[in-house]
This record gives C-alpha cells, structure tokens and sequence, in this order.
C-alpha cells in the first residue's frame, strides 16, 4: 500500500479513506447516528476553542510523557476500541497493534475485534487495554475479563452509553452487512441471544434492554478484577458519584464518536464540569473528534490525562496499513509537541487553563 505523498495531516487520511473504501463499509466507519450532529459538533467545538501562547519560554527539558496507571505513557495519545478492523485491512487488528507498538501507543482493544484478543496481545509490545461490552450472562463478561487478564491486559474499559445501538441511518441506506469472513471472535463461544421475539411488545424496552447493565454490575465488576476498571461513554456530570461510588479507576468522557444518541453535546465541551465534579479523584480521558495536536493540548488543558482516536485509525489502516497507523500517530505526536512548543508549555503539567482564551477575551 503506498501511502499518497501528500497525506500529511488526519483529514488527509480521511479524504483517502473516502475515495478508497467501499460505500457501504465507509457508510458503518464513518457511522454518525440520525443527522450526525453530533459527530460534527465534536470537531466544531474544538475548533471554536482559542489558544493563548507564552513566548520564548524554556523547552530545553521538554517533553509529553505522563504516568497512567503506574505505566510510562510516551505520548497522551491512546487508541480508541474500534470493532472489525479486518472491514479495512486482511491483517485486521494485527496490523493496528503492529503499528500501535513501534510509535509507543496504547492500544484499547474492542470485545467486537475482528481477531482473538489473545492474537493482539502476542503481537503487541506496548500496553493494551481490553474494551468491554457487558453480556446478557455474568459468566460470559466474567470469562473475557479472565481472559484479558490472562493475555496481560492492564485495564478494563466498560463502555456504558450503547446498551443498544444508535439509530445509524447513513448505515441503513448503504446496507452495511458484516461479510462472512469478518466476525467479532471474541465472542465466538456464546450463543447468541438470538432475534426479539415480535411477541414480546417493543423489541428495544422489552427485548435487548432487558439485558443492559446499570451501575450494579460496574460495582459487581470492579469487585471482580484487580485490574482497573474505566467507564467509558461519561457525559453528565450527575453520573460521576455513581461512576466513583461503584468503584472505578478513570473515566472516558466519549459520546462513541457521534454513533449512540445523536444530538448530545461535545465531549470537550461537557469535560469541565466533569473534571470538575470528579475533583482530582480518578484520570479522566476523552474521544470524540480529536483530529490535531491542538485538540489534545485542550483536552489536557481543561483536565483529560490523554485522549484516544477512534475513526482516524481505520482511515490510516485502510490507506496505508501498518505503516499507515504509523504515519498517522506519528503526525498526531508531532503535531502535539509542535503545539507543546509553540505555546510555551514544556510539560503536559504546565498545559492548563491559561493556555486557553476565555470567553469574552484575555
Ligand atoms: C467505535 N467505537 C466503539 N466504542 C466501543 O466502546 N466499542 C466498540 O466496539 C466501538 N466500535 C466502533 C467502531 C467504529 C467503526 C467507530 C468509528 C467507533 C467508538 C470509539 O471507541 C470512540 O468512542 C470514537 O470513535 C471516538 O471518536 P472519533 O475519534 O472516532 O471521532
Ligand atoms: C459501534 C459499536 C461496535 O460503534 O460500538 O459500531
């Protein structure tokens, strides 16, 4: 795969990635719900966002690196849990963890990848964490935690904003199907729970939902393991008590990318008063949008430890493969010490609210 010479930003990927892949596989990545408004509002909001820079400061000892979880983080940038990588590359999540390993990435690893969890992790030389979708029986999402742990995960993300899925109308009118040589592995080995029953009324309240998880099972989960345990899918603030009160190690302010309830705000723009109302007492991360070096830097500045990207990681995949993931973290890298730099902030510390414009002006 070669990559075009003048793909030298995230959006370049992207533009690639829509003239290359197939519409209706194009049609579940890029998967907004209903009108996307939400998905176009995560990037809008931080480009509304205004930075302020310090001239001629220091940067004689800089550097972007951080502990997370007792672990050296190299860069505040993870990899978001995406299901099927195998839809853009035959390599699927091998080629993704390959080039998560030679830029330092941490890779988060969706229950729906398209290879075992434990294949990732034989391929893998940097930290993984596992990405849990809670299953209709206990002893199901008991047994991929045991296995995440047993492959040498180093922390579990629950996601908790898609009991169900959005409404994806872009997916509808492509006719997006999973082919048949692309399957969620994973889950391979338990049954199905198979088509809602007509009879049974409303398919969504009293079909699927009957199954969904409430903060119960977080707290019953978090009791389970020693590894840590983040929510993943946090956008009101009201939610935090219960997130801590169950007993969880960080949270991950997502809206999953625009793809569940269409219309709810930005992640960046909800994230002070969650880093508000979580009072220092866990990490705090975020997704949704992040496309420049500058989106981390406002996401550092208004609390996240570090951010993951979702969608521009299928778009390296698909253009460039391995080498694509590659170049595609690496300019996400660059760009965040060249704001770093810029803005006369050595450290990911001395990134604060200072670095931003406030409304109204200086
Ligand atoms: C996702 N996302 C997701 N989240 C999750 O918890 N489990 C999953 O299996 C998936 N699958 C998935 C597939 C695809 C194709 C996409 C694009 C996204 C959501 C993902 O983790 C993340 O929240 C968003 O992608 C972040 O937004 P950006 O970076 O894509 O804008
Ligand atoms: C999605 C599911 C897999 O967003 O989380 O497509």
């Amino acid at each position: 795969m070669q990559i075009p010479a003048d793909t030298v930003s995230l959006r370049d990927y992207e533009y690639r990635f829509h003239e290359k892949v197939d519409p209706a596989i194009r049609a579940y990545i890029a998967g907004a719900a209903a009108d996307a408004v939400t998905q176009r509002e995560n990037g809008a909001a931080f480009e509304r966002i205004r930075l302020m820079p310090r001239a001629l400061v220091d940067m004689s000892k800089a550097s972007a690196r951080s502990e997370l979880f007792g672990e050296t983080l190299e860069y505040p940038i993870l990899i978001a849990p995406t299901a099927y990588h195998k839809l853009v590359h035959p390599d699927g999540e091998l080629a993704t963890v390959q080039g998560a390993s030679l830029t330092r990435t941490w890779m988060t690893v969706s229950t729906q990848a398209s290879v075992t969890l434990e294949d990732i992790a034989n391929a893998s030389t940097a930290p993984l964490w596992f990405q849990l979708y809670v299953q209709p029986r206990r002893e199901h999402t008991l047994s991929l935690v045991r296995r995440a742990e047993q492959a040498g995960y180093k922390a579990i993300v629950v996601t908790i904003d898609a009991p169900v899925s959005g409404i994806r109308n872009a997916e509808q009118r492509a006719a997006f199907r999973l082919p048949g040589d692309v399957r969620a592995v994973n889950l391979a080995a338990f049954p199905s729970t198979g088509p809602v029953s007509a009879s049974l009324g409303s398919p969504v309240f009293r079909g699927m939902l009957d199954h969904a998880p409430t903060w119960g099972d977080i707290a019953w989960l978090c009791h389970q393991t020693a590894l840590p345990v983040l929510v993943k899918g946090l956008l009101n603030p009201a939610d935090v008590k219960p997130a801590l009160d169950a007993g969880v190690s960080g949270i991950v302010v997502s809206n999953h990318g625009g793809r569940t309830l269409d219309t709810v705000p930005a992640t960046i723009d909800l994230l002070p008063a969650i880093t508000s109302a979580v009072g220092g007492a866990v990490p705090i991360l975020l997704d949704g949008g992040v496309r420049r070096g500058t989106d981390i830097v406002k996401a550092i500045a208004f609390g996240a430890s570090a951010v993951l990207v979702g969608q521009p990681v299928l778009h390296a995949l698909a253009v460039g493969g391995m080498p694509g993931v590659v170049h595609m973290l690496t300019l996400l890298q660059t760009e965040l010490e060249v704001a770093m730099a810029l803005l006369g902030r050595p450290t990911l510390q001395d990134i604060d609210a200072s670095l931003l414009l406030r409304p109204g002006g200086v």
